[in-house]
């Protein structure tokens, strides 16, 4: 760097400028796209943007297989709107990532050859309507406990992009639990979907926060960083003792023969997830985990004329501006 001297000066080195970083971390500045990061902290934030982005796409495929055989013209609007707002979130999340210097092309590759991971859930089977209410109820309730703090990541994007997609969870979760109070003033036929749904729902919804404190070493990092602000158990706690008075207001069990209330924690004590089959879901071995990358991979294949067609159209329109441009 020159002075208006001539006298070169030295440029900030690396330990003054993660002071600097860490300064602003602990002042709950947000950091944002030009500011100077670590390395860790980069990679650390595209592959949870990355990994929360592919969630979003691939989780609208459980759902989407209901939107044909939606009961009545209003379920299929509501559902139909609820599974576009997931689209959606996915390219808010995607626009996040890419301000890290990633592309969104190479991120939906690295998904489709299994190089990146999405959240376990969406690797389990929709079988009846009621999983539509369930997903929306627990899948949609557990993301808003994850997310709600989100929104004060330290990175601002990502921050950002979270406050928008909580309002649109948060609509997810009641038409979720709406339509499971309808089912539940009908038939037993229906009362027995919906517990049977709730019954395969459960712990899949426990495992949406990741595996015990005590196995998941890039927390403590992450909440160093601000970029995470609740350690997985402690959101784990949260969401039970959100949805245990739901559960008892919408009439069904939750399937958990260790679940009761602790006065003295003052929250519910309950019983671990099969963390072995989440390891397995995980791996790549779940009910659905073929189906959802060959399904996206073909999506991804089908829509390629439509890049194509987007890309000849903007080098176009840049042609036509230079043209525009007196030289
Ligand atoms: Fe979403
Ligand atoms: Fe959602």
């Amino acid at each position: 760097m020159a002075t208006a001297t001539g006298r070169a000066t030295a440029p900030p080195d690396e330990a003054g400028l993660q002071a600097h970083f860490e300064a602003r971390i602990s002042g709950e500045q947000r950091i944002e796209p030009r500011d100077w990061m670590p390395e860790g902290y980069r990679k650390t934030l595209i592959r949870q943007i990355a990994q929360h982005a592919h969630s979003e796409i691939i989780g609208m495929q459980p759902e989407g297989d209901w939107l044909t055989r939606a009961p009545s013209l209003r379920r299929k609007a509501i559902l139909l709107a609820k599974v576009q707002d997931e689209a959606g979130h996915g390219l808010y999340l995607y626009a996040a990532a890419e301000t890290l210097g990633v592309e969104r092309a190479d991120l939906t590759q690295r998904l489709i050859n299994g190089r990146q991971k999405y959240s376990s859930i969406f690797n389990y089977p929709t079988l009846s309507f009621a999983d539509v209410g369930v997903i929306g109820w627990l899948v949609d309730g557990a993301a808003i406990c994850n997310q709600v703090p989100l929104c004060r990541s330290s990175y601002g994007p990502y921050a950002r992009a979270m406050v928008r997609i909580c309002k649109e969870e948060s609509f997810h979760q009641r038409q979720g639990y709406e339509l499971l109070m309808r089912m539940m003033e009908g038939t037993p036929a229906q009362r027995e979907m919906v517990q049977d749904a709730v019954d395969r729902w459960w712990w899949p919804a426990l495992m949406m926060f990741g595996p015990p404190d005590a196995e998941s070493p890039n927390t403590r990092q992450s909440m160093a960083w601000r970029i995470k602000r609740d350690t997985n158990d402690e959101l784990r706690q949260r969401f039970v003792d959100m949805t245990v008075p739901q559960a008892r207001r919408l009439g069904v069990t939750l399937p958990d023969p260790e679940l009761r209330w602790n006065a003295e924690r003052g929250h519910h004590d309950f019983g671990q997830p099969d963390w072995e089959e989440f390891k397995r879901v995980i791996a790549g071995d779940g009910p659905c985990n073929a189906e959802r990358i060959a399904r996206r991979r073909a999506a991804h294949d089908n829509g390629a004329w439509v890049r194509e067609a987007a890309v000849a159209h903007a080098a176009k329109r840049r042609a036509r501006t230079t043209e525009e441009v007196p030289a």
